[in-house]
């Protein structure tokens, strides 16, 4: 069955059928077309096109086939052209004539458009809640080691210590930021478009403020051109995707290096790992590769359509049928990427003897001091100097920082008072850094609680 047909003398080709075919993949909107189209027969009511007792016959077939499309032999042989089409052919097979109704005043452009808004909808609504699932295994993760001090780096070189629990709220503060960011997508897709017509607006006096509410729309568009030229609702996900995959490939990336026997300081779950056929001894972490893998896998999802988009002349036009399986690959990726991050970081386990080893032969502990003389008088710059100098010199002798003394120091330089001998702890340092948003222990703890907070209030 064909939804056009009658100006064409001829039909396709075989060759064009099956290049332009859609139902291999839109088929995955079964259920939203479905719905869309009971909630248009009921505006087709509404408009005086369809009577009561007709509505009720087509939104029970629906019904009927939507139950019925789980099954597996409900594809077979199917060469409909796409899920738009082979609903309203099951639905002509249920109804017979009145099934030639449905279409009325509708478009495939503005269906799609719907359906597909509906579905990202959904997704956007799965992503976010493993979004928030992943932030509350780093506030569990975090409050297993509350006091675990690691060095913080920059350019991969141990910069300055933080806390074990201030280094995981980093990312829950990047996955705050996703759920962000897939929310004002969700308000931007969350649109009705039926209405819209092929590009000119419906010839038929639909309420379109009845079907948003209908479908459980926050409100109507405003243009119908803009509706049969638009993805930007899908590209505003895809971007929201990438973003947040480009997160969790980051995040993995430290994870695999933290967990290597260079570092030590984490043990994976031996769930989240796999082994070797050749070399006995390996365990890899598998699960974080492909989670970055993955990452340039969605990159490309997101590059696809928007290429897909440059230049084309307004409104509709078929190209933008390649939407779709970026848009599915996308959230089925990054849906299954959040799912195994949670897993790994449930399962890991910190040695915090090994990240507090490395704080404390290496120099992380260089910033304290020079900023400790700076609060004594002496200016940053020639602070920073003696310090670099005090680094020097222990390189040259292969000393650690916990080797000087309060009196070795105060030989080395004598603006070095007794007690800054202290801040040759990381740990001592850490507390000169109780600024919002710093790794000071109190700030940490505060920072902890009001991200468990705002959690369970974006829960509700
Ligand atoms: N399968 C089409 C798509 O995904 C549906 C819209 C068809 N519209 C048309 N004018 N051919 O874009």
């Amino acid at each position: 069955m064909k939804l056009w047909g009658g100006r064409f003398a001829e039909g396709p080709s075989e060759v064009f059928e099956r290049f332009s075919g859609s139902l291999h993949f839109d088929r995955k909107l079964i259920e939203h077309d479905i719905r869309g189209s009971q909630a248009f027969a009921r505006a087709l009511e509404g408009a005086g096109i369809l009577t009561a007792a007709e509505c009720e016959k087509l939104v029970a077939a629906f019904d009927a086939i939507l139950q019925e499309s789980s099954e597996a032999a409900f594809y077979e042989g199917a060469t409909d052209e796409d899920v738009h089409t082979l609903v309203i052919r099951k639905l002509k097979e249920r109804v017979g004539a009145l099934a030639d109704k449905i279409h009325t005043g509708r478009s495939r452009n503005e269906q799609v458009s719907l359906d597909v808004r509906l579905w990202i909808r959904a997704e956007i609504d799965k992503a976010s809640a493993l979004l928030l699932d992943l932030m509350q295994s780093l506030i569990s993760c975090a409050r297993r080691n509350p006091d675990a001090i690691v060095p913080g780096y920059t350019h991969l070189r141990r910069a300055q210590a933080v806390l074990w629990p201030h280094y995981l709220l980093a990312w829950f503060e990047m996955f705050a930021r996703d759920v962000e960011r897939l929310h004002q997508a969700r308000a931007r897709v969350n649109l009705l478009p039926l209405g819209s017509g092929a590009l000119a607006g419906s010839g038929f006096p639909f309420d379109r403020e009845a079907i948003a509410r209908d479908l459980a729309f926050a409100a109507i568009t405003r243009n119908s051109m803009d509706v049969s030229a638009d993805r930007d609702f899908a590209l505003d996900f895809l971007c929201a995707a990438s973003i947040a995959m480009l997160h969790l490939s980051r995040f993995a990336e430290d994870w695999i290096l933290y967990s290597s026997e260079e570092f030590g300081w984490l043990e994976l779950g031996d769930g989240v790992t796999s082994g070797s056929s050749l070399m006995p001894q390996k365990k890899n972490p598998d699960s974080l590769e492909l989670i970055r893998g993955k990452c340039g896998r969605v990159f490309g999802d997101f590059t696809s359509l928007f290429v897909t988009m440059k230049g084309l002349p307004s409104t509709y036009n078929r190209d933008m049928q390649e939407d779709k399986e970026p848009v599915f690959d996308a959230a089925h990726q990054l849906c299954g990427a959040l799912e195994m991050a949670r897993g790994v970081v449930d399962t890991a386990r910190l040695n915090p003897s090994r990240p507090a080893a490395a704080a404390d032969e290496s120099w992380v502990v260089a910033t304290d001091l020079a900023e400790a003389l700076a609060r004594n008088g002496t200016p940053f710059h020639q602070a920073h100097q003696i310090v670099g100098r005090l680094v020097l010199e222990s390189m040259r002798s292969g000393t650690k920082p916990a080797d000087w003394t309060p009196e070795s120091l105060a030989k080395f330089a004598p603006e070095f008072t007794p007690e800054m001998a202290g801040l040759l702890h990381a740990a001592e340092g850490m507390k000169t850094r109780e600024i919002p948003g710093g790794t000071g222990p109190r700030a940490v703890v505060a920072a902890l609680d009001e991200a468990a907070a705002r959690l369970s209030a974006w829960r509700k």
